[in-house]
């Protein structure tokens, strides 16, 4: 665990300068906000991919990263885990980039389902899986960006995320073999896609390149930066390299916004209000376009699949900083005000 006293507001020499003082108090808010839910304990870690029971449900980490980098942390926010179904808008996002809205729309709606996340079934009205942050809508995208061989079509993403990073990222072998061995609810999706039509016959290569999407380690700093990326028009922070073709953010985050948080996408809405994602390993990422990007991660989840802690921090922050998309009402505080 991080001690109080190692973490610090820390920003790249091409930064414009933020003064100590503004500094102080951003850091302040994201330390009382650690401190304050910290011993929190409600929620369980997730078990049904085996590998992922190891997790230690006392990690709690929080990142905060603006869009001209500089870097606010808490907590163990090095502490890494695999990104589960926080891969799925930057898979969605690279289907668009290959292939264009048209064709990846045939094979994958923009509805929220208000079912839970692997739930086996498909929008009804047009046999498409409901969206692409769902397993359904997921699978879909990674037969979609899948390559031959399949090798080819894992390293492009691990080499998208590692670009959105800002820092060489790998996958957890342990954790893709034990969601491979364990994942038969995602390969009778998979078959019901073949069946559907929606993808082609290659339903094992689809699951491998999913599985592995899913098994990639980051940590907060990493989600954050990511999400930074995706606020910055796709553009990295620190090495300005442009990771997304900007054109496409506004479908994945507003997807992001409408479904990112599976059957609790209502409720987040209103109380964060910002586009988000979550995943099974206890992590949530969430983007202040043109702004920051945020990370937060404690293993420890609800009932729908959602980080207790990290809820709760992503509630506190938009609150204090004034981050949620229609709030008004604070202008006075909100982030944008202090950094002028
Ligand atoms: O397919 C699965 O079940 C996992 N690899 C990912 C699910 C997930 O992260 C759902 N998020 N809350």
């Amino acid at each position: 665990m991080q001690g109080a006293q190692d973490r610090q507001a820390t920003q790249s020499s091409a930064s414009p300068a933020m003064t100590p003082w503004l500094e102080s108090q951003i850091q302040k808010v994201i330390d009382d906000i650690y401190y304050k839910y910290k011993d929190v304990e409600d929620g369980v870690v997730a078990t049904y991919i085996p590998e992922l029971g190891k997790a230690n449900p006392k990690h709690f980490g929080i990142c905060l990263t603006t869009v001209e980098g500089h870097v606010f942390t808490a907590g163990d926010y090095e502490a890494e885990f695999t990104i589960q179904s926080m891969s799925k808008p930057f898979a969605f996002q690279m289907a668009l980039e290959k292939h264009g809205p048209h064709k990846t729309l045939q094979h994958v709606g923009l509805e929220p389902s208000g079912e839970a996340f692997n739930s086996i079934e498909l929008d009804p009205r047009t046999g498409r899986p409901f969206n692409p942050m769902v397993n359904a809508g997921a699978i879909a995208i990674a037969s979609l960006i899948k390559q031959s061989p399949i090798e080819a079509g894992i390293s492009a993403f691990v080499e998208k995320l590692s670009r959105a990073a800002g820092r060489h990222l790998s996958i957890d072998h342990s954790v893709l073999a034990s969601e491979t061995e364990t994942g038969n609810r995602n390969r009778a999706i998979g078959y019901l896609l073949l069946n559907a039509g929606i993808i082609d016959e290659q339903v094992q290569q689809a699951l491998d390149q999913y599985f592995a999407q899913c098994s990639v380690l980051v940590n907060c700093r990493d989600l954050a930066f990511m999400a930074a990326t995706m606020a910055n028009i796709g553009n990295h922070p620190t090495t300005g390299q442009n990771v997304f073709d900007f054109q496409f953010l506004k479908y994945v985050m507003a997807v992001m916004f409408s479904c990112g948080l599976y059957d609790y996408a209502g409720n987040w809405a209103v109380e964060v209000g910002l586009p988000a994602k979550s995943g099974v390993s206890g992590g949530i990422f969430g983007v202040v376009n043109r702004q920051l990007g945020i990370g937060v991660y404690s293993p420890r989840l609800d009932a729908q699949g959602n980080s207790v802690r990290g809820i709760m921090a992503c509630r506190d922050l938009a609150s204090h900083f004034g981050l949620h998309t229609f709030d008004f009402s604070n202008v006075g505080s909100s982030f944008m005000q202090w950094l002028l």
